[in-house]
């Protein structure tokens, strides 16, 4: 088992050593290792058991050190970066050299991201090298959003988790890049695309083909739990699941079902909060999932906002079955 802890001290000196550690995000938690060892980060790969042709985002604290390594950064990514970080924002920039070919999978642009959340930012501080961390979870499964969902899934294959408490957004970050001029979002997440217009103007969305894994978190069964997950209009799929008594688990964005227990079944947001659906996704999903059910079924949320991320991941663990 991992120790949990808030020793950044600990953490910084593992770091250092060539260890791993679980860092809090605000989007979700991180495996986190130097990116500039390629041992550290080779082991991210064989911990998370994920294929090398996935790359990784490197987390870093000030504008000045990303720029130690990436070449110029493009002037609308420039512009983003100067209003949203820190925060669930990863932008794809042209790499300098001193940044492994493992972390970027051969490719000639590093994915970068300041996190908006105090004890990684002061950890972060500390180093004199950036943080490579992909989603702590293993290849494949919900991202964690807790130090326990880490604990659970990775404790026994690293030494410590900095405990930050429950991700505040729940959803990975919105990546974005710059394909011809024109501003590209790659993956759906926790900064709303509305937002990223108001400041460079229209941009285009590439985040729904699975056959286009230039971001392969966008390959469809990325968020798969264990149960089938079955997307549909829940007042037609609940009746007809009670009906032949196999046990099942409804995830809703906020109505209830009367004689279904508790454990059986979430709403994401009572009020009907995008923000609060977010931020309950994916622990939602796990609690769901470690209950005895043999399928989950869910339902889409408004189309609007954080709900066009929070359905881009819903879609996914439907996809995951088929
Ligand atoms: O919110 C987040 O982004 C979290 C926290 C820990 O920061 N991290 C995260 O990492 O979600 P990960 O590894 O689970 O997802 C990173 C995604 C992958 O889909 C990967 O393919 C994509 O970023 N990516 C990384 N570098 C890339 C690059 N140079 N070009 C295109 N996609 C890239
Ligand atoms: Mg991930």
């Amino acid at each position: 088992m991992a120790q949990i802890g808030t020793d950044i001290e600990k953490a910084k000196a593992l770091l250092e050593s060539g260890e791993l550690v679980a860092i809090p995000t605000e989007t979700v938690y991180g495996l986190a290792g130097n990116a500039l060892n390629p041992d550290a980060v080779a082991k991210i790969f064989s911990v998370k058991n994920r294929p090398s042709f996935d790359p990784l985002i490197i987390h870093t604290d000030s504008l000045e050190k990303v720029r130690k390594f990436t070449l110029d950064i493009p002037a609308p990514l420039d512009r983003l970066a100067a209003h949203f970080w820190p925060g669930p924002l990863t932008l794809l920039l042209p790499k300098k050299p001193i940044v492994p070919d493992l972390v970027t999978s051969g490719l000639d642009t590093v994915a970068v991201r300041i996190p908006q959340h105090p004890l990684t930012l002061r950890l972060l501080e500390t180093l004199d090298f950036p943080l490579a961390a992909p989603s702590a979870n293993p290849f494949g499964y919900i991202s964690p959003t807790t130090a326990a969902h880490v604990q659970d899934q990775l404790g026994d294959k690293i030494p410590y988790i900095l405990d930050g408490g429950p991700s505040q957004v729940g959803l990975e970050s919105t990546i974005v890049g710059l394909e011809n001029g024109e501003v590209i979002v790659y993956r759906l997440g926790g900064l709303e695309v509305a937002a990223i217009e108001t400041i460079v103007g229209p941009v285009k969305i590439m985040a729904h083909s699975s056959s286009n894994p230039k971001s392969p978190g966008m390959l469809k069964s990325h968020y798969a739990p264990k149960a089938s997950f079955i997307l549909g209009d829940l007042e037609k799929l609940v009746p007809i699941y009670q009906k032949n008594g196999m046990p099942f688990g409804i995830l809703s964005f906020s109505r209830k079902f009367q004689d279904i227990p508790e454990p059986f079944q979430k709403q994401l947001s009572e009020k009907g909060d995008l923000a609060e659906a977010a931020k309950n996704l994916f622990a939602h999903m796990r609690a769901l999932d470690s209950v005895d059910v043999y399928v989950i079924l869910a339902e889409l949320l408004p189309d609007d906002g954080l709900g066009k991320a929070i359905n881009d991941r819903l879609k996914r663990a439907a996809a995951g079955e088929d």
